[in-house]
């Protein structure tokens, strides 16, 4: 074959391989509302940065007259490329080919940067379309998916994984995303489940439809499986972009430090007045956050899931944090199952990741009655408990008002390793709010309800503040809530080289 004519039939292997399943195919996932794989890649990396690895790779199944339809790439688009100049490894299953269904070439691909990912020290992005297991191949779709699964697995901690679901992923293949650090969804294209609407109707009778059991508001709202939503494709190429720009790319780097342009000294004297008075009355405590944070940047993680705590990253003096946040204006802040499995997982992330941790506390205690009990309240939360504890990142509390009971242990108290613990005036630390108090230590013992207004309110003024913790050296200084920002940025930068080693083990063995 002479020269010309080999670049010729490359240049025809890189049309086909470009080319997916077909034009048709490609008109009906735009019909769809959906990109193409290698749409959203170029939406996803800085441009010019994509290098693809094995686009010329076919499945190599006879089965079912297999061998007679072949595509280059065989479904999946895997490579490597950078966001803000940083290395990143992706792949991008094409529904195109095959509905984007696995098959044992398929996993062959996304294995091999999985591996290369863990080599390098990079993240790895996960774009799924797919029909889940190549049905022609059988057990070898299966040894793929569990080849996958083995190496989510071995590289949790070690790089960040994040999963886009960008259309259906179905059956087992959902426990791959699941392993990973985030997962985003899209709305009303994107769905997750383990058995479909069908087979549900067929064994438990029940009518659903599959927006409804594993859509994006589904799984971000109400099954916490789903951290992100995105009206569209490009919406949700945006927010993964702007995700990796809080994380480092290896559990052995720092996060990336922005220049910072908002003066680390400033102050917000409408912090000095957002606690109400009355503390029974809620406030959002997103306001507290916002006018602390770098550019008021908060990006949120869950914001539509157990909405009594908050959870995201920002930056403080361009140095990313995680933040933890009661939120009194929802349930009054209360600590629960899903949000205790919420933050702790969060922080677990954090740790994991050497991003500091900060958080803001407001928090009446753990919420009782049959429900949080029966459905394990006391493993849910010692799960919160384990994972502020264990953490070895630089941890900086700010009690803004009610630190009450265990839940004062649990949110990153002193007790359990915090470095810097800071409260407003408006903090109250005791073990129980004073009407509860009152009721127990004077039971049977007052006479009249003066009396009853007369011990509660002794009670407030002797233990609903925070200079008996102060005076015990468990909150290290009493601050202007104007002053929040400045302070956090001083304790960060004091932390900056902090250094403690939990004692070695195999693995710890938190409550799951
Ligand atoms: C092979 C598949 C496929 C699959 C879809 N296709 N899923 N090919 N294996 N699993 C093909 C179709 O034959 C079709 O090919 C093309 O992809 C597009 O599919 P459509 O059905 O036309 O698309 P749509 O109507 O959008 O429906 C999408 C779908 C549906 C809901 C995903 O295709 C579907 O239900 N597929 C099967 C899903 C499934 O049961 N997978 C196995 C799950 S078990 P043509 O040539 O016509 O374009 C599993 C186990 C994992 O995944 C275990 C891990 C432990």
């Amino acid at each position: 074959m002479a020269l010309e004519e080999k670049i010729r039939q490359l240049e025809e292997y890189n049309r086909l391989a470009e080319l997916g399943g077909g034009e048709d195919r490609i008109r009906k996932q735009h019909e769809a509302g959906r990109k193409t794989a290698r749409e959203r890649l170029l939406d996803l990396l800085d441009p010019n940065t994509f290098v693809e690895v094995d686009k010329f790779m076919t499945h190599r199944t006879t089965d079912f007259d297999m061998d007679k339809q072949k595509f280059l790439g065989d479904g999946v688009v895997t490579g490597y490329g950078k966001i803000d100049g940083r290395l990143v490894y992706v792949f991008a299953q094409d529904f195109t080919v095959f509905g984007g269904s696995l098959s044992r070439a398929n996993a062959d691909k996304i294995v091999k940067i999985m591996d290369l990912a863990v080599k390098m020290g990079a993240p790895v992005i996960g774009l799924n379309d797919s029909g889940g297991a190549r049905i022609q191949e059988g057990v070898e779709s299966l040894a793929g998916y569990a080849d996958i699964f083995y190496r989510n697995v071995m590289s949790s901690g070690v790089i960040p994984q994040i999963s886009a679901i960008l259309g259906p992923c179905a059956g087992g293949a959902v426990y791959s995303p699941a392993i990973t650090d985030f997962i985003l969804m899209v709305k009303e294209t994107s769905y997750m489940f383990v058995t479909g609407p069908d087979v549900i109707k067929a064994v438990t009778h029940e009518e659903v439809t599959k927006e409804e059991l594993g859509g994006a508001m589904t799984h971000n709202s109400k099954s916490g499986v789903a951290h992100l939503m995105a009206d569209d494709d490009t919406q949700a190429m945006m927010m993964l972009r702007e995700l990796m720009s809080y994380l480092p790319s290896n559990n052995m780097e720092d996060p990336p430090v922005k220049a910072c342009t908002d003066n680390p000294l400033r102050e917000d004297e409408s912090l000095d007045t957002i606690v109400p008075d009355d503390p029974n009355k809620p406030y959002d405590m997103h306001e507290i956050i916002g006018r602390v944070v770098d550019d008021k940047n908060f990006f949120e993680i869950q914001p539509y899931y157990a909405k009594n705590i908050i959870i995201g990253f920002a930056r403080l003096g361009g140095r990313p944090v995680g933040i933890v946040a009661n939120q009194p204006s929802v349930l009054a802040g209360v600590l629960d199952i899903d949000s205790s499995i919420k933050a702790a997982r969060f922080v677990r992330f954090c740790d994991a990741f050497n991003i500091p941790l900060v958080t803001f506390e407001d928090v009446p205690g753990f919420l009782p009655g049959t429900v949080q009990e029966y459905g394990g309240i006391i493993k849910h939360g010692a799960k919160l408990l384990y994972a502020f504890a264990e953490a070895t990142v630089p941890k900086i509390t700010v009690i803004t008002r009610k630190a009450y009971g265990g839940a004062y242990d649990v949110m990153s108290s002193k007790h359990i390793g915090a470095d810097v613990n800071l409260a407003y005036p408006t903090a109250e630390i005791a073990v129980m709010g004073p009407e509860g108090a009152v009721n127990i230590i004077y039971k049977n013992k007052l006479n009249s309800e003066e009396e009853r207004k007369a011990a509660i309110d002794d009670y407030r003024k002797r233990f609903a503040s925070p200079y008996k913790a102060a005076a015990l050296g468990y909150i290290d200084e009493i601050i202007y809530p104007r002053q929040t920002r400045r302070k956090l940025i001083e304790a960060l930068e004091m932390t900056q080289n902090k250094v403690l080693n939990n004692p070695s083990k195999k693995h710890g063995n938190i409550p799951l």
